[in-house]
């Protein structure tokens, strides 16, 4: 099927023509530069002490972000919902949910953060809406309805479902509708059932709604799941069907083509070759997209994400070396460690108790000192951990199901606290540590998810007046990025690839070049030489060793091809 995709989508078109001219211009895209920051909104700040955070309390938090010095918000979904998945199930594109404010609140947070050169990035769910949508609703009534075939259905006997496609939430993908006598597709809950990207008239609905929030002036567009949307059910074909990329040029040109804003595809199919193709540098489909396959290195194949199993570092080594040279000026990647899907970065990757400020640093200067676009998810740059909930206190639609499902099938309740402790997404989703006050100074009220008990600590309060901390490195790193065109433009070149315990590469653009050295334990380990202090750009130990890196120690180097 790739083969396929590539050798119409690829090559069928002036490609090669229209890429040299191209090159020049995507060159100087702003969202090259930029750092992206990834707001949870309910977990962000509340402003009306309904234990929800909102849209009120993000535009308080403004300066915070205007002093991290990011260019962009990437705004998880706001839109009215049911918030079976929270918010992930949109019951009107053009509504703000009640629980986060207002139209107007929301204009006002497009304003306000324009004022601090923060553009807003919108999170679309164009694969599905909510079950409570104003289509679906219509689509149920009959099969002679106009809105039906917006959806997905498939005739078949009660108890007889299509086929055995699974939803990633658990149990069938088939949900039935007696009144009906037919199923509806839903590969998340089944109150997210799926759009058909068939009906043309769908995605003009789709565009017109893309278009009405372009006029708003937010600054560009992630897309959940938006592999997934050229679904071939009765093929099993979910993520990359045959007409994603028809679909996907179709969106563009139809809206955020040829505008000046940012575009991130959420991919969890994507391969290298497709992604060439979605974040082709002529623009006709996306800026970039997230791949996840560094993400999937402490899983076994054909396990779930559940079973847990130690990362493999060289390979870790391996992926992200693979994905700088595949998309070196023949597309664009996005940097990532975690969201709002994911366990928090220094829990997963690095070593949150012992070594916990000098990982996260390592991590976040491992993943800024390569090519594309770093995403920083809300807390990160405070170095947020992990919470280890007993299970009442989790809220998570994915995480609850999965309990249930694996308690039905009998395995041992304390093997699956500890993967909920790994791997829940209410790892990410606990209240932003604001400062050491009740509830974190995220809420007056009772807060929808418990905070992590280590806010009295870790928070920004503390912080952000303190040169050495997570956020202050951040900080610096984020300026860092917005100033050296090697970061931006160098071409990357893994170093020492075998180590199992450095993790270092150099980026070379044209005379220039930086090296960056990144130790991935809490030992010392040898691997620099003669290191200049006036070379370092940026470092996460205040004192300075020439010869070997110490725990987590990771450092950026200026330098001269010799
Ligand atoms: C994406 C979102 C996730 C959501 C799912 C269904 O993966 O990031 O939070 O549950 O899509 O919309
Ligand atoms: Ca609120």
């Amino acid at each position: 099927m790739y083969a396929l995709q590539l050798k119409s989508y690829a090559f069928g078109h002036s490609y090669i023509l229209k890429y040299k001219g191209d090159k020049m211009k995507m060159k100087s895209k702003w969202w090259k530069k930029a750092v992206i920051y990834q707001i949870y909104p309910r977990s962000f700040q509340d402003s009306n002490g309904d234990g929800i955070g909102d849209l009120r309390g993000i535009i308080k938090r403004l300066d915070y972000l205007a002093h991290l010095g990011i260019d962009a918000i990437w705004l998880s979904p706001v839109y009215a919902s049911p918030q079976d998945d929270n918010g992930y199930d949109i019951s009107d594109y053009k509504n703000i949910d009640p629980m986060f404010g207002t139209m107007e609140d929301m204009e006002d947070l497009i304003t306000e953060a324009g004022k601090k050169n923060i553009r807003i990035i919108m999170d679309l769910v164009l694969n599905h809406t909510s079950d409570e949508h104003a289509w679906f609703m219509e689509a149920q009534r009959s099969i002679n309805n106009s809105y039906h075939d917006y959806y997905v259905w498939r005739d078949g006997g009660e108890d007889a479902p299509p086929n055995d496609l699974k939803s990633v939430f658990g149990g069938s993908a088939w949900e039935w509708v007696p009144g009906l006598k037919q199923y509806y597709f839903h590969q998340f809950s089944k109150k997210q059932p799926d759009l058909n990207w068939e009906n043309p008239k769908l995605r003009q609905e789709l565009y017109d709604m893309i278009n009405w929030w372009i006029k708003k002036g937010v600054g560009g567009f992630r897309l959940d799941v938006i592999d997934q949307i050229a679904k071939e059910p009765d093929l099993k074909i979910t993520n990359n069907g045959p007409k994603l990329h028809i679909y996907l040029r179709e969106l563009n040109q139809k809206t955020f083509g040829n505008k000046d804003l940012i575009t991130v595809g959420e991919a969890w199919g994507a391969t290298p070759e497709l992604s060439r193709i979605f974040s082709n540098p002529d623009g006709s489909e996306f800026s970039m997209v997230f791949q996840f396959e560094h993400i999937g290195l402490d899983q076994q194949e054909g396990k779930d994400k559940w079973d847990l199993f130690p990362m493999n570092f060289v390979k870790l080594k391996h992926v992200f070396e693979k994905w700088q040279h595949a998309l070196y000026d023949t597309g664009w990647n996005s940097l990532f460690w975690n969201n709002h899907d994911l366990p928090r970065a220094v829990s997963r990757f690095g070593n949150d108790t012992d070594y916990r400020v000098e990982s996260a640093k390592m991590l976040a200067t491992l993943l800024h000192g390569m090519q594309g676009t770093p995403y920083i998810y809300q807390g990160e740059e405070l170095g947020m951990t992990n919470v280890k909930f007993s299970i009442d206190q989790y809220r998570d639609i994915e995480t609850l199901n999965m309990f249930k499902e694996r308690l039905e099938k009998g395995y041992n309740k304390d093997h699956i606290i500890q993967s909920l402790w790994a791997k829940s997404r209410d790892n990410a989703r606990t209240p932003m540590q604001w400062d050491s006050s009740q509830n974190a100074g995220f809420t007056e009220g009772n807060p929808w998810i418990m905070l992590n008990s280590n806010y009295k600590e870790i928070n920004a309060e503390n912080q952000v007046s303190d040169p050495n901390s997570v956020f202050s490195y951040y900080k610096r790193l984020i300026q860092l990025r917005h100033e050296n065109e090697v970061l931006l433009n160098g071409r990357f070149e893994l170093l020492f690839p075998d180590s199992k315990e450095i993790f270092a590469y150099k980026r070379v653009f044209y005379e220039k070049k930086i090296n960056v050295y990144c130790n991935f334990t809490d030992q010392n380990v040898k691997c620099i030489r003669n290191i200049k202090k006036e070379d370092i750009l940026i470092m996460n130990y205040e004192d300075f060793n020439k010869e070997y890196l110490r725990p987590y120690e990771a450092m950026i180097i200026k330098g001269y091809i010799s």
